[in-house]
């Protein structure tokens, strides 16, 4: 299970060029000559992005009564950076190549500098992740403020107003969805690290003695979560740190890695942060974040478990998992086997002819699925070149209106991934998705 399975080593080429020229993801400030460290989201990657978020609160939110919403601020005072450990602990360590003066974050580049093969280089020193800025008008330490490196600060920040606000009692759980800022030394490889990224984490609070239950069951669930949505298992693993491995707040911690064109790497990391965070924010606030259970009359602070994903980065595994090339009546196809539930659209619709009848049920066929599905409306080129461009953003159904239709009100529903299709009335069409789609 641990050998990294062969892949394509041209995929993440592929998967960039795919994603910039099909409107997934833009490098920023392109016309500029770009910013490198930045990506920006286009109109199909931003319905993906959406969806990956969406799929995660569904799970995480939705379908649950132990786990609530926050969306915090990202902008922070130094006091909970200090009392948190970033300020201090947040480092990576920093290291110049004395032949060509690059800069390299010492523990990614094996002894040899990646831009010019040399073995020289200073001593390694802590580089500081957080990107500081100023408050207000005025300059000088009153004002100074810190861009989140994470979002899980702000649940352990409003662990006593979601308490007071929602009568839960552990084990219980805040999420949050949001972007986080870190002045990576090297971002690198598309999307996986950029300086802007958005994560998606649960912090979730137990009594002390079911913190190891709950982390085992968080590593389970998390790794499930990425199966479910299709990412097959030899492509994904469980990586357990090594204690000396561990973040500075962590009592252990495990990785879901996905095996990346480059190697296996995290994906996203499950942690048992113990009662540091609560303990460290009661001290230096003096607000006692703690539980008082009446029952046993006895006030205690829950130990933290915590699965931290990344949004952006699951949304890049999930395309680079789904892509595919294979070959239909001869001709070789690119194909993104997106689960629909992430796909940008979940349907295309596609008149044979720019004929204006055939416009017309076009668009009563949009207005019955629109509400149900994202929907793609492609009127030009022929529906052999429209199909290849829908398997290529991952549309799972096409449905074409064409003369026929005209007179027995029936659609063709062409799958993506078998090319099969098949002949359906158009009052039929709405209950034949859902049930394709299992939501029948
Ligand atoms: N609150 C714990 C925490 O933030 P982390 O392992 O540093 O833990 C969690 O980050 C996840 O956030 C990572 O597994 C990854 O998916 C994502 N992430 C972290 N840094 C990132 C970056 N520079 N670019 C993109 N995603 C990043």
């Amino acid at each position: 299970m641990d050998s990294t399975p062969a892949l394509d080593p041209d995929l993440l080429d592929k998967v960039t060029n795919l994603a910039k020229r099909r409107g997934f993801i833009f490098p920023s400030a392109e016309i500029y000559g770009g910013f490198r460290s930045t990506y920006d989201y286009g109109p199909l990657g931003v319905n993906m992005l959406r969806n990956v978020k969406q799929a995660w609160w569904r799970s995480m939110v939705q379908m649950r009564s132990d786990i609530v919403g926050i969306d915090a601020a990202i902008l922070g005072p130094p006091a909970v950076w200090a009392a948190s450990g970033h300020l201090e602990t947040f480092t990576d360590p920093l290291v110049d190549c004395l032949k060509c003066k690059e800069r390299w974050r010492e523990d990614k580049i094996e002894g040899v500098c990646p831009n010019c093969g040399s073995d020289q280089f200073t001593e390694p020193r802590a580089f500081n992740l957080m990107f500081k800025t100023q408050a207000g008008p005025v300059e000088g330490e009153g004002a100074t403020a810190y861009l989140r490196p994470e979002t899980a600060q702000g649940m352990f920040t409003n662990f006593s107003n979601v308490l007071a606000t929602t009568r839960k009692k552990p084990p219980f759980g805040i999420a949050q969805i949001g972007k986080s800022f870190r002045n990576e030394i090297t971002p690198q490889n598309f999307v996986f690290r950029t300086r802007e990224f958005e994560q998606m984490e649960l912090e979730y609070f137990v009594p002390p003695a079911e913190a190891e239950t709950w982390y085992r069951y968080w590593i389970k669930a998390r790794y499930d979560w990425y199966l479910d949505l299709g990412i097959p298992g030899e492509l994904l693993r469980l990586h357990e740190h090594a204690p000396a491995d561990l973040s500075h707040y962590s009592r252990g911690t495990t990785d879901v890695e996905f095996a990346y064109p480059w190697g296996w790497d995290e994906l996203e990391g499950v942690a048992n942060r113990g009662d540091y965070d609560l303990t460290q924010h009661s001290n230096a606030s003096g607000t006692r974040l703690e539980y008082y259970d009446q029952a046993a009359n006895e006030r205690y602070t829950p130990y933290v478990i915590e699965p931290a994903a990344g949004a952006t980065r699951a949304m890049m595994a999930f395309l680079l998992a789904a892509y595919h090339e294979d070959v239909v009546e001869g001709e070789t196809r690119t194909v993104l086997r997106l689960d629909w539930r992430l796909a940008p659209f979940q349907v295309a619709v596609l008149p044979l002819s720019k004929k204006s009848e055939l416009e017309g049920v076009s668009e009563e066929v949009l207005s019955i699925l629109r509400p149900h599905f994202m929907c793609d409306h492609d009127v030009t080129q022929s529906i052999g070149r429209r199909y290849r461009r829908q398997d290529e953003v991952g549309t799972p159904f096409c449905v074409t209106v064409d003369f026929d239709t005209l007179e027995d009100r029936a659609v063709t529903v062409r799958d993506r991934d078998t090319t099969a299709q098949v002949r359906v009335k158009i009052e039929d069409l709405l209950a034949t998705l859902r049930e394709r789609t299992s939501q029948g």
